[in-house]
């Protein structure tokens, strides 16, 4: 992908801008995810110059997020590398997170008033979603919609936005683009929540089976919940946000199964898939049907 070589560059680029051989170190040492993001936009706008800032500048804002978010989950993997937080403390995983969203916000100034709007107002919701992924996980939430608007706000947004932004700067319609990144935003936050408790940590790269420690009772769990009789409820409830022993994790990976939660949830994702491949092709979009299904077809 030499397309993306040239989001690499730009990267790079806006990283020496900064001028600071601190923050280049530490930038330097931080592993390359899978580039979903500017995978997406290029893939709906082409190349040009333009396009490759506005998809650096997205990867930038993506990691960024992900350093904040990692302070947040006391995750001490990412890339399946130690984080930054496990590596330097909180303190400079957070500065290095806001060097990169202001970096971020600065160049989409050199972009397009439309663009940077777009982008802008997402990264808002972004992190009204992590406070709100946050303030969720201190009960058990057993409400599905409460879920589906915290993961369309912390990570469907920036999809969507993404997807919106190359849409206007390739002179294609906004909306129908948009509505494609919200479902794959959707579908791609299911999967994260599935594949934590699916993977392994090698094959991740972070921490597996941590959103429960954490609290977070993703659909999986709001599933089970609904399944289960009021004594396996409680028996639920008492392990919430807890270490859990083998036999209490085994326990629960046995409910799933019995269950079929898993194929329940990965069925929901599916849906949200084919209805933006659908979307797609009829305007003749046929090229987004693979990078839809790369978003939930992936083992990490
Ligand atoms: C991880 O995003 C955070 C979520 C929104 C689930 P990615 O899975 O795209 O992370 P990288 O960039 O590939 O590491
Ligand atoms: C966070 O979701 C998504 C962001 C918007 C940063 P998660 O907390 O599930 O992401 P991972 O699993 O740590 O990558
Ligand atoms: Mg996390
Ligand atoms: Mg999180
Ligand atoms: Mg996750």
């Amino acid at each position: 992908m030499d397309m993306l070589e040239a989001v690499e560059r730009k990267i790079g680029q806006f990283i020496a801008e900064l001028n600071d051989t601190e923050v280049a170190a530490l930038y330097a040492k931080l592993p390359h995810g899978k580039r979903l993001r500017a995978k997406l936009i290029l893939r709906i706008a082409g190349v040009s110059l333009p396009v490759v800032k506005t998809a650096a500048v997205v990867e930038m804002i993506h990691a960024a997020s992900l350093l904040h978010d990692d302070v947040i989950d006391d995750a001490y993997t990412r890339r399946n590398k130690p984080s930054l937080n496990a590596l330097y403390g909180n303190k400079t995983a957070i500065m290095l997170g806001d060097i990169l969203y202001s970096k971020g916000f600065f160049e989409l100034n050199n972009i397009s008033a439309e663009v940077s709007k777009i982008i802008s107002n997402a990264v808002v919701q972004l992190s009204l979603g992590e406070l709100k992924d946050v303030s969720l996980s201190k009960t058990f939430n057993t409400d599905k919609d409460v879920y589906l608007e915290m993961i369309y706000q912390k990570t469907a947004s920036l999809i969507e936005a993404s997807a919106g932004a190359a849409a206007i700067l390739a002179g294609k319609p906004k909306e129908p683009f948009m509505i494609y990144g919200r479902n794959l935003g959707l579908a791609f936050q299911m999967i994260d929540d599935l594949l934590d408790i699916t993977q392994d940590s090698e094959t991740l790269g972070k921490p597996a089976l941590h959103d429960f420690v954490e609290g977070k009772t993703t659909l999986p769990y709001i599933y089970l919940y609904e399944s289960l009789s009021e004594t396996e409820r409680e028996k639920l409830k008492a392990m919430h946000g807890k270490v859990l022993s083998k036999e209490e994790l085994n326990w629960i990976m046995v409910q799933m199964q019995e269950r079929q939660i898993l194929m329940k949830c990965y069925a929901q994702a599916r849906e949200l898939i084919d209805e933006a491949v659908e979307l797609m092709n009829a305007l003749g979009e046929d090229a987004l049907s693979e990078i839809a299904m790369e978003m939930i077809d992936r083992e990490f």
